[in-house]
């Protein structure tokens, strides 16, 4: 099995997220912070706490196990971050990788030329104030970098713009190292750097972010073939982890919207508070990729086939996404404030697919005091531990509790009660419909791996 089969929950549709509340649980449950929030933050840059630590791994881990592990036909490397500067000129981000700036001359606020709406292009004017317009400019998104000690004799590179550069220039040794042959793909996960001109939204458009790739070589004439089936998976994957399939779409690329490596190319569109956004671009890269190293190394990037004979560069069909999207997407999907019948506070829950939920389980005794209900709650809470991430929870009332673990999207509570000690027996609270049944405690393990685990 490559793709989610999810045990579907009862998803209304409720309404779209305002991106606050999850910059604000984020911050309060450990799940993101600003980065060098004490010298007063960098824009566009953050780091993951303790929460958002788990929560990212296990989007990568899946990932990596739906693209890679699960593939026959595709492999996974990790490139480095600093890479030769020739490798940014044959890429075309040296010349092409721009984005077009305007500037208010009255209230100096500054825009990217294509975020302005139409009727603000053609006037010239500032949407904020009204103000003129500056000329516009040409930035380049490249983060430059320097390397070596001696000053004068510094070579000026770049910190990866894109972290699929990587995999072109591994391509051939991958193919001589690993006994793959076209059609074959090779993935990676890394991070990325663009000196974005408008980064916001939090972890929508940063400086610093995490990527994931996949570039599939294939023969011309079966470009099509593939292009449609890497489209289809890469949708589908993303149908499968969240709640809203109603606000997940592909849209082709208008031709003025292609990047200049594309001839074709779709998004995966995700809704939210920010409208209809990019979550992933499945890319029609043609022979691009592989001729320009070709060219700008001296190599030949050409593949010979054993039985044909047939000599040429191979096509790409590229699927790249981001971590950080995911991560945020996913977030928006699950959030929810669930109104109290008994007119109590709302019930703030995420409801993130428990493979992707940060913590599995909470082990929770009724009574903190009670020796007897301790002494067993830290014993499975020390068996799951070692086999998915647990919580060990005794501070305030059950009801408290359980809500604790709801905003950080635990799947499942294990209550240890006095029955448990007449019967053996415990209680498993479940998140989404808080329902609640009695199982013995030596099923506890086996119940949940069953559940939180993609590969089980
Ligand atoms: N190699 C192709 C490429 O880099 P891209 O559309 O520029 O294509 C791919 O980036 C994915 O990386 C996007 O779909 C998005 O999920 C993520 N991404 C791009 N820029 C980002 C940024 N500034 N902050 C966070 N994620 C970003």
């Amino acid at each position: 099995m490559t793709q989610i089969e999810k045990t579907e929950i009862a998803v209304q549709d409720t309404p779209l997220v305002p991106i606050e509340k999850v910059v604000s649980l984020c911050k309060r449950r450990g799940f993101v912070y600003p980065n060098s929030e004490i010298y007063g933050g960098v824009s566009g840059i953050y780091d993951f706490g303790p929460l958002g630590v788990e929560l990212r791994n296990n989007i990568r881990r899946f990932w990596w196990w739906s693209m890679v592990q699960t593939n026959d036909n595709v492999v996974g490397i990790e490139g480095s971050i600093i890479t030769h500067p020739r490798v940014w000129e044959a890429s075309g981000h040296v010349e092409n990788f721009v984005d077009i700036l305007v500037d208010c001359k009255k209230c100096k606020r500054r825009f990217r030329l294509d975020h302005l709406p139409p009727e603000n292009q053609q006037q010239n004017k500032c949407p904020e104030c009204g103000g003129e317009l500056t000329e516009p400019r040409r930035f380049n998104l490249m983060m430059e970098t320097y390397i070596g000690v001696v000053e004068g004799d510094k070579m000026k590179t770049y910190l990866r713009g894109e972290a699929c550069q990587n995999i072109y220039l591994d391509y051939d040794n991958v193919l001589k190292s690993s006994r793959q042959q076209i059609p074959f793909g090779i993935c990676q996960i890394g991070k990325a750097f663009r000196n974005e001109v408008t980064p916001g939204n939090f972890l929508f458009r940063q400086r610093e972010f995490e990527q994931w790739d996949l570039q599939f070589f294939v023969h011309p004439s079966e470009m099509t073939k593939w292009f449609e089936h890497w489209k289809e998976f890469r949708f589908e994957w993303y149908k499968g982890l969240v709640n809203h399939k109603d606000r997940l779409r592909l849209r082709p690329h208008a031709s003025d919207e292609l990047a200049h490596y594309a001839k074709q190319a779709f998004d995966v569109e995700y809704r939210t508070i920010l409208g209809w956004q990019e979550w992933e671009g499945i890319h029609w890269r043609q022979d691009w990729d592989l001729s320009r190293h070709s060219e700008y190394s001296g190599q030949d990037l050409s593949y010979t086939d054993q039985e044909t004979k047939e000599r040429y560069i191979p096509w790409i069909v590229e699927t790249s996404g981001g971590v950080d999207r995911t991560f945020l997407n996913l977030l928006l999907d699950a959030y929810e404030e669930e109104p109290d019948p008994a007119g109590k506070e709302p019930r703030t829950v995420l409801r993130l697919h428990p493979w992707i939920a940060p913590v599995k389980v909470a082990v929770l005794p009724l009574q903190k005091n009670k020796p007897e209900l301790v002494e067993k709650a830290k014993g499975l809470y020390k068996q799951l531990q070692r086999v998915m991430v647990a919580q060990y929870d005794d501070i305030s009332n059950i009801g408290r509790r359980y809500r604790r673990q709801d905003e950080i999207g635990t799947p499942f509570c294990i209550t240890i009660d006095f029955q448990t000690l007449d019967d053996g027996t415990v209680t498993v609270r479940e998140r989404d419909g808080m329902t609640q049944i009695r199982l013995p405690l030596d099923e506890i393990k086996r119940y949940l791996l069953e559940r939180v685990n993609w590969n089980f």
